[in-house]
C-alpha cells in the first residue's frame, strides 16, 4: 500500500523495531567534562559490537534532540553498556546529559549502529594501533576491551591525545588494563598543556609521534597492522597523513567522525550556492520503510530526510550531516547527489546505500528502501 499524505503522532511514531527505552543505572563523574552513563540490561539483553553507537532521543527545553553516543563498553566483558559524554561548550544535548541525568531516568534509544568495529578470532596475531583524542577514547575503550579479552596474541598500542591530566577519560581503567594485560597493552600519552610535573609526552600528535610508534611499538611479528582513529578532526587528519607517508594502506586505517565543521560551512551556505549542479526540481521521491511504502516531494534545497520528516514520517535519523548512518538506505531506482558520504565505507557506496540526510533527488523515480 502507498502513502502519499501520512502524519504520524508522536506515541505512534516511536514504536518502529529500531527503538528502545534504557533505564539509567548509574552515573559515573569521569572527569569535570565527562560522565558515563549506565543502563540497566533491557530484556532481551542488548546486542551490541564494540565501537558501536546509541542514538539518544531527548526533550530538552521542550524540543525532541538526537544525538549519537559511543558505547564505551565492551559486550564481551562489561555487565551493562554505558556511553560516555564530554561536554561541548554551549552544547544542548551534551551539557544536558552531563547535568541532568540521574539513576532512574528512562531514555528512549535507537539500536545500536556503526561500522566503528571488528571481529574477533582467538588465534589471530595481530598489532592494533589505537589513536584517541579527548572523547574520542570512547569506542576505542570498548574496541580495545575486547580485543584483549578475545585475541591474547594480538596488541594494542593506545596514543591517547589530551589536553591536560585532568581530562584523561578512563585514566584509572587504562592503568588497570596496562597492568592485566602488561605483555600486550600499552597507552601513550601525550598532553597539549600539561602540568609541570607531567613527564610523558607533549604536544599534538606529529608525524614524528607516528614513526615513534610504528619503530617502537608495533610488534614486527604481527600477521596485521590495523589503526582505529578517533578524535577531532584535525588529530584524524594529521594522523591519516602521517600514517600515508609511512605507506599504511588506507585499508588497514579505520576512523569514526563525531563531528565535522564541513557540516557546519555546508549549513551557512545556501545549498544550491555551494553546489554548482544542484537539482532546481521539486522531484517525488519513494521510501519504503518498515514495509510501508510513502511518497513525498523533495523540493530544492531539502534533503530527502527533511522532506520525509516534513510529511511525519518516521524516518531513522541523528547527526543529520552524513556522519552516523542512523538515516542509511538503499536506493533501487534513480539517482541521488549527495552533500557528504564520509559515513559510508566503499562497500556501502558501490552496493547502493545513501544517507537520506545529505542525499538531494537528482533524477526522477528515485526509490529508497530503509529496512
Ligand atoms: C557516530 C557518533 C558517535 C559519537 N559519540 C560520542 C561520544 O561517545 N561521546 C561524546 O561526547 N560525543 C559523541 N558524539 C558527538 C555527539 O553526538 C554530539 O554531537 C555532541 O555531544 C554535541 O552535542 P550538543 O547537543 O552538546 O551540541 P550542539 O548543541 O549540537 O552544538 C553546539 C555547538 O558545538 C558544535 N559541536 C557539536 N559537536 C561538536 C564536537 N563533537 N566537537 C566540536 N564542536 C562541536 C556545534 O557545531 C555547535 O556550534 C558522537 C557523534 C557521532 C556522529
Ligand atoms: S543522520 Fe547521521 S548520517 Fe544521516
Amino acid at each position: 500500500m502507498v502513502f502519499s499524505l501520512f502524519k504520524k503522532n508522536k506515541e505512534e511514531k516511536k514504536k518502529g523495531s529500531q527503538y528502545l527505552s534504557l533505564k539509567v543505572r548509574e552515573v559515573v563523574k569521569e572527569t569535570s567534562e565527562a560522565v558515563t552513563i549506565y543502563f540497566e540490561q533491557p530484556e532481551p539483553y542488548l546486542e551490541y559490537k564494540p565501537g558501536q553507537f546509541l542514538t539518544l532521543i531527548l526533550e530538552v527545553e521542550g524540543k525532541e534532540e538526537r544525538r549519537s553516543y559511543s558505547l564505551c563498553t565492551s559486550p564481551y566483558v562489561d555487565p551493562h553498556p554505558g556511553i560516555t559524554i564530554k561536554r561541548i561548550e554551549g552544547g544542548v544535548v551534551s551539557n544536558f546529559l552531563n547535568d541532568k541525568i540521574r539513576p532512574g531516568k528512562t531514555i528512549e534509544v535507537m539500536k545500536p549502529m556503526g561500522h566503528f568495529t571488528i571481529d574477533f578470532h582467538s588465534k589471530n596475531k595481530n598489532h592494533f594501533v589505537m589513536v584517541a583524542g579527548g572523547s574520542g577514547i570512547t569506542p576505542v575503550l570498548g574496541i580495545t576491551k575486547s580485543i584483549l579479552v578475545n585475541e591474547p596474541k594480538s596488541k594494542v598500542t593506545l596514543v591517547y591525545c589530551n589536553r591536560s591530566e585532568d581530562q584523561i577519560i578512563f585514566n584509572d581503567q587504562l592503568e588497570e588494563l596496562e597492568a592485566k594485560y602488561e605483555d600486550t597493552f600499552e597507552v601513550v600519552h601525550t598532553l597539549s598543556r600539561p602540568s609541570d610535573q607531567w613527564s610523558g609526552y607533549r604536544g599534538r600528535l606529529d608525524e614524528e609521534m607516528i614513526e615513534m610508534v610504528l619503530k617502537e611499538k608495533v610488534h614486527p611479528e604481527a600477521e596485521e597492522v590495523k589503526y582505529f582513529l578517533c578524535g577531532p578532526e584535525g588529530l584524524m587528519h594529521a594522523t591519516i597523513e602521517a600514517l600515508q607517508k609511512f605507506d599504511v594502506p588506507h585499508e588497514a586505517i579505520h576512523r569514526e567522525s563525531f563531528y565535522t565543521s564541513s557540516s557546519e560551512e555546508a549549513e551557512k551556505t545556501e545549498p544550491h550556492e555551494a553546489e554548482g549542479d544542484q537539482p532546481e526540481l521539486t522531484r517525488e521521491v519513494e521510501v519504503e520503510l518498515d514495509g510501508d511504502t510513502f511518497q513525498f516531494e523533495v523540493s530544492p534545497g531539502k534533503t530527502i530526510l527533511e522532506a520525509g520528516l516534513d510529511e511525519g514520517l518516521d524516518m531513522p535519523y541523528s547527526c543529520q550531516s552524513g556522519l552516523c548512518t542512523a538515516c542509511r538506505g538503499k536506493l533501487t531506482s534513480g539517482e541521488v547527489q549527495m552533500d557528504e558520504d564520509a559515513g559510508l565505507s566503499e562497500n556501502e557506496k558501490k552496493d547502493g546505500y545513501i544517507l537520506c540526510c545529505v542525499s538531494h533527488p537528482k533524477s526522477g523515480d528515485i526509490k529508497i528502501n530503509i529496512g
